[in-house]
């Protein structure tokens, strides 16, 4: 189901020599290597997105642990869980928020005063909706490739031309002779989920042209660690990105980032723009990224007490009688939910407007997930807002809510009480 991660997937560090492994033998003392420096310690975990239907079989736990490289300051997890199994069927829908509306509108602004509207890929096309909107906005051209089939069979029925794969270097020799470079290529919160760095940015440099942009957006790991939000710490994410990191992993590759750009999507993210070494446009410079092992110690220890917090309040108001739900069955709700030991008994559902989450049970739980319309039909004391990167849309809409008495508690970027 999984196999450990011993090295930085960006610059090596950690790699044990070549000679090490050819001379050592039973008898001989093996000199350990530098390693990944551990971080935090979130022991097994479900997947983070493994709703099973009621009664049915999930996919079992594996190690969540964050480890991280003191040479490019890349984190990463301890273990790659095989992605066959977390990403053919993939209930992960991309949001049609109007924050997310808004979001693809900026980030679509900046990228087309950087290439022409001919021809765009999109890595990790989830069901088209990015795509899309790059039509709308005069693209000639998209395609997407995405693993998942249910979602490229969705993508496939609103008219966007999905190729069902991964991405790797064969996908990209096969594209780059079916269309030629493009001239944007988009990953949207993918290269955090890819575990052979070397491959993918092999086919980055296959299909990559003189003029094309590659824009690579992630949640920054700066911003995560400055804001706590641990929560973002799950299996899909195998790595926690910095520029430095992606600067290290394109060294010795034809490609380089010519910008950096920061929105603030899913709590803080960062678009590296990279493109051929052959290009007009050149490396850019960028701010220093200062981030130390203190800050990343204070970063595990504070959310221990971020999670101690909302534990002790949810479970003090269901001893006190009030009925506590949860909004959003995000892959961040997992995590809360697993952190502090929640059943059914003190979250008594979590709503969600996914259609492929509803009426299945939060990952490993006996937590179900119900409609969104739960929360005025049910009006329960309390929500837990575990979509806090959605806080301000979500808690406008849902006026009847607050209006009846119903109180918000959202547990980040701050806990507090609404
Ligand atoms: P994400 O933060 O990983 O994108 O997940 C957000 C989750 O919240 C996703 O399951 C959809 C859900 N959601 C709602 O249920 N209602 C909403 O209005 C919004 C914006 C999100």
């Amino acid at each position: 189901m999984y196999r450990h991660h011993l090295y930085c997937r960006a610059c090596g560090y950690g790699r044990p020599p070549l000679e090490t492994l050819k001379y050592s033998t039973p008898a001989g003392p093996i000199k350990p290597t530098e390693g990944l420096i551990d971080i935090l310690d979130l022991g097994p975990m479900p997947m983070a997105n493994d709703f099973s239907d009621m009664g049915g079989d999930h996919r079992g736990y594996a190690p969540l642990k964050l480890k991280w490289c003191p040479k490019c300051t890349l984190a990463q997890l301890s273990v790659v869980v095989d992605p066959e199994i977390l990403y053919r069927n993939y209930p992960y829908v991309t949001s049609h928020s109007t924050t997310m509306m808004a979001h693809f509108e900026l980030l679509l602004e900046d990228l087309l005063k950087e290439c022409k509207r001919g021809t765009v890929v999109e890595i990790g096309s989830n069901d088209g909706t990015l795509l899309d909107y790059c039509s709308k906005v005069g693209f000639e051209t998209v395609f997407g490739i995405e693993p998942a089939s249910n979602l490229c069979d969705l993508a496939l029925k609103r008219g966007i031309n999905t190729d069902n794969n991964f991405w790797n270097s064969t996908t990209a020799i096969n594209l780059r002779a079916s269309m030629g470079p493009p001239d944007l290529i988009i990953a949207r919160h993918v290269f955090c989920h890819i575990d052979r760095w070397d491959d993918a940015i092999a086919g980055l440099e296959t299909i990559c042209g003189q003029e094309t942009v590659i824009a690579i957006e992630v949640p920054y790991f700066i911003e995560t660690v400055k804001k706590c939000e641990w929560d973002q710490i799950y299996h899909e994410h195998l790595s926690y990105m910095t520029v430095e990191a992606m600067r290290a992993a394109l060294r010795n590759t034809s490609l380089h980032i010519s910008k950096v750009t920061h929105y603030s999507i899913h709590g803080g993210a960062v678009v590296m723009m990279i493109r051929s070494n052959d290009s007009k446009v050149k490396p850019c410079s960028f701010e220093d990224e200062t981030l130390s092992l203190e800050d990343l110690r204070a970063f595990a220890n504070k959310s221990d007490s971020q999670v101690s917090d909302l534990s002790d309040m949810v479970r003090k108001l269901s001893e006190d009688g009030k009925t506590v739900v949860g909004y959003g069955a995000s892959a961040k709700a997992t995590q809360w939910i697993h952190r502090c030991g929640f059943t059914r008994k003190q979250i008594k559902w979590v709503c969600d407007n996914t259609p492929q989450k509803l009426y299945k049970l939060m990952p490993g739980t006996d937590i179900p997930v119900v409609d969104d319309g739960a929360l005025t039909r049910d009006l329960p004391d309390y929500a837990v807002l575990f979509s806090w990167n959605f806080a301000d849309e979500i808690i406008g809409k849902e006026q009847i809510f607050r209006n009846k008495g119903g109180c918000w508690i959202v547990p980040l970027p701050e806990m507090k009480v609404i």
